[in-house]
């Protein structure tokens, strides 16, 4: 399935009404028309137009609410996550735009923003879907100057940044990529979830240093995984949402930096600069050319992101602008590459699968009880035998002389074949068998009952049989391909350098004290 991506904009209400500030128009919420001032329009820009235009799924203007913006960005998204499909939410713009504000919200719980409200919806939807069982579990980190940091790793409260073990990245022989020093935290309801979100902001805030005074020089992926299983069919999927509040996206040149800080900014710059390449070159492939090679391995955050930028993902940009912003090119800058954004489109699908041990369980308590059936039917089968047996004997010896006997006449196969059928079934306690030939078509009656019952008894033993050797091969097989991952985890040391090879998924690996 084609998922178009979708492109929003929120305007940060002004504080001043300063005249460098952005002149625009908006039109039915969908169309910006920024006026560009002079020195733009015959400078950097170089062509005669006074105005550009942006178009948008929808622009939220100065007025807009958290709830606003949530509701008509958010909640399709996380439907269709919930229904089983990957989704990104990721937040672009200038320093002081809104990034924060829109991703995580403000001070008061009436300002939260879309990721709170995210995972109190979740909660709310998963409640009302009775059918599912889900588990959710939350990560959160932080990319800075290339490097990734867990932000729920409760030791990073008392150690500084430098001494945090960094989160590397590796790829298996199936090309997926692995986390390593990533903990992935089971979360049973929404409270778990904001106390999550809120020590990772907590850490993020404590963890500033001389080397990281500004939480705009970094990304923060608060990513939900979320594992469903449908009980009636035993379908499982496992889909993720990556909730994603970017750098500011300020060019180097306007940075007023050195030394480290120089650093800092090349590296954010060029993680956005290399986002932007990504997504240059997948427009281009989108419009026909044979560019086969996308640049995602260039910068650690495109590698994360790679499945939201041009893999399996439901993609939402929400690009943030200030119109009291006077660096205009900064602001056209977001705009321009949110219409590049705009463009593009992901083929989604489920990603669903059979849950294997569940099904295996199951076939295997079916075959026990049939086979459990079967004897009981063997054991019940003889002892009826034994006592119609010696019932008839009995009837026979005493009462023969005045058994009539019937030649058959008024005697109905398929009643005493029903009769013998309900005996066998404990429906009926006693068989009346008023003739010898009775007696006897009863017992034709059984035999065949019970060569026919235990010809169905073994085809379905077969039967599951079968399915249950197919299974536990499969599963065997993937066993022991995840032992080998996990082998090769514990044996391998910290990789900071990662394959160049594709990779269609990305697994968070669970860290064995979580
Ligand atoms: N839509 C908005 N409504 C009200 N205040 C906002 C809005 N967007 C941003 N702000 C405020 O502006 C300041 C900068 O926003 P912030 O989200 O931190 O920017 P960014 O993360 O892009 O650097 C914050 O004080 C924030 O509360
Ligand atoms: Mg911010």
């Amino acid at each position: 399935m084609k998922s178009q991506f979708e492109v929003y904009l929120r305007l940060k209400p002004s504080n001043n009404q300063s005249q460098n500030g952005m002149q625009y128009k908006l039109y039915q919420n969908k169309r910006l028309q920024v006026l560009l001032p002079r020195h733009v329009k015959f400078g950097l820009i170089n062509n005669n137009r006074d105005n550009l235009e942006f178009n948008f799924t929808n622009v939220f203007d100065q007025k807009s609410s958290q709830e606003q913006v949530f509701s008509s960005v958010t909640t399709p998204v996380i439907n269709s996550f919930l229904d089983g499909y990957n989704a990104t939410i990721f937040a672009y713009g200038q320093t002081g735009s809104g990034k924060t504000y829109t991703m995580s919200g403000a001070e008061t719980w009436q300002l939260r923003g879309v990721i709170p409200r995210t995972l109190s919806y979740i909660f709310d939807e998963i409640d009302k879907r009775t059918k599912f069982e889900y588990k959710i579990y939350i990560s959160f980190m932080e990319i800075y100057n290339e490097n990734a940091y867990d932000l729920l790793e409760k030791r990073h409260l008392e150690t500084p940044l430098e001494q945090w073990n960094k989160i590397a990245l590796y790829e298996d022989d199936q090309n997926n990529i692995h986390l390593k020093n990533l903990s992935i935290h089971q979360c049973n309801n929404e409270q778990e979830g904001i106390d999550l979100l809120m020590m990772g902001n907590f850490i993020r805030q404590v963890s500033s240093t001389p080397m990281n005074q500004s939480s705009s020089r970094s990304h923060c992926i608060f990513t939900v995984t979320l594992e469903g299983c449908d009980t009636t069919t035993e379908t499982c999927f496992v889909s993720k949402l990556h909730l994603v509040d970017l750098a500011g996206s300020e060019r180097i040149s306007k940075s007023q930096v050195e030394g480290n800080l120089l650093n800092e900014a090349k590296y954010i710059n060029l993680s956005l600069t290399y986002l932007e390449q990504v997504i240059i070159a997948l427009n281009e492939r989108m419009k026909g050319s044979n560019r086969q090679h996308i640049p995602y391995r260039n910068s650690l955050m495109t590698t994360l992101l790679k499945d939201s930028l041009g893999g399996n993902c439901k993609t939402v940009m929400i690009a943030t602008i200030s119109s009291d912003n006077d660096n205009i090119e900064e602001t056209l800058s977001t705009l321009r590459f949110s219409q590049r954004v705009g463009q593009l489109e992901n083929e989604i699908r489920k990603n669903e699968k059979v849950d294997l041990e569940a099904v295996v369980k199951r076939l295997e308590q079916e075959k026990l009880a049939l086979i459990r059936e079967l004897e009981q039917y063997q054991r019940t089968s003889n002892t009826n035998t034994n006592t119609l047996n010696s019932n008839t004997k009995k009837s026979s010896s005493s009462q023969q002389s005045i058994l009539p006997i019937t030649n058959g006449n008024y005697l109905n196969q398929k009643d005493i074949s029903d009769k013998v059928e309900l005996y066998l079934n404990e429906r009926i306690t006693q068989l009346d068998v008023k003739s010898l030939e009775e007696a006897q078509m009863c017992f034709e009656a059984m035999k065949d009952l019970y060569n026919i019952r235990m010809k169905e008894y073994v085809t379905e033993l077969t039967f599951i049989s079968e399915k249950l050797q197919k299974y536990d091969e499969i599963l065997t097989r993937k066993k022991e391909q995840s032992s080998f991952v996990e082998q090769k985890e514990n044996s391998s040391p910290e990789v900071d350098v990662y394959r160049r090879n594709e990779s269609p998924q990305i697994n968070f690996k669970k860290k064995p004290n979580q």
